[in-house]
C-alpha cells in the first residue's frame, strides 16, 4: 500500500474527492444546459451524475464506518460530526431524488426542469457545507489521527 495510505485510520478520506467534484461537476453540466438550452451539455450532466451519486454512496458507507472509529469528545461528535453526517444524508437524498429523476426523464427531466436545477444547487449546497465540518474535523480536531505537531520535520524513516 502507499505509504500515506498506510496512515490513514478509515479509507473515507480516500473516496470523499470523487462525489465533491463530480456532484459539482453534474449540476454545472446541467446548469449550462438549461441556461444556455444545449441538450447535449445534460447527457453530459446526465453520465457525471450517475458517477457522482455512485461515489456519493462509497463516501457514506466508508464515513458512517469511519463514524465508530473516530476517537473525539462527545461535544466534537455532537458539534461537529453530527451536522456533518446530516447534512451528508441530506445530500445523498437530494442526489437520490435528482438521479432517480433522471433516469426516468433521461437525461434532462422536461416538466418541472426548474425544481430539478434548484434540487441539483441544494444539493451542492448542502455538500459543501457538510464537507467543511469533515475538514474541520480532520483539520481543527485531526480526527484522522496521525496529523504530526509543528515545528514540522522529516521523519526519521525519510532521512
Ligand atoms: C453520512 C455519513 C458520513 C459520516 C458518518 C462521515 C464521517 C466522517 C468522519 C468521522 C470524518 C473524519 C475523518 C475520518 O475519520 O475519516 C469525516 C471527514 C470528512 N468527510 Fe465524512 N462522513 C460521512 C459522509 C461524507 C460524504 C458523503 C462526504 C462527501 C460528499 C464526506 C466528506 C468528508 C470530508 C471532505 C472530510 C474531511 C476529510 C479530509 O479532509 O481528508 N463525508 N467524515
Amino acid at each position: 500500500m502507499l505509504t500515506g495510505a498506510q496512515h490513514l485510520q478509515n479509507i473515507h478520506p480516500l473516496v470523499v474527492h470523487f462525489p465533491i467534484g463530480l456532484l459539482v461537476g453534474a449540476a454545472f453540466f446541467y446548469f449550462m444546459a438549461w441556461a444556455f438550452k444545449k441538450e447535449d451539455l445534460a447527457k453530459t450532466g446526465f453520465w457525471v451524475l450517475l458517477l457522482g451519486a455512485l461515489s456519493l454512496a462509497v463516501a457514506v458507507g466508508t464515513g458512517l464506518y469511519a463514524e465508530q472509529g473516530v476517537m473525539v469528545a462527545l461535544d466534537v461528535r455532537q458539534k461537529l460530526l453530527l451536522p456533518h453526517k446530516q447534512l451528508m444524508i441530506a445530500t445523498a437524498v437530494i442526489c437520490f431524488i435528482t438521479t432517480l429523476w433522471a433516469i426516468l426523464a433521461r437525461p434532462f427531466p422536461k416538466k418541472g426542469r426548474v425544481i430539478f436545477i434548484i434540487l441539483l444547487l441544494a444539493m451542492v449546497g448542502a455538500m459543501t457545507i457538510g464537507a467543511d465540518f469533515g475538514g474541520r474535523l480532520v483539520y481543527d480536531y485531526n480526527a484522522g489521527g496521525n496529523a504530526c505537531p509543528q515545528p514540522i520535520h522529516l521523519k526519521e524513516e525519510l532521512k
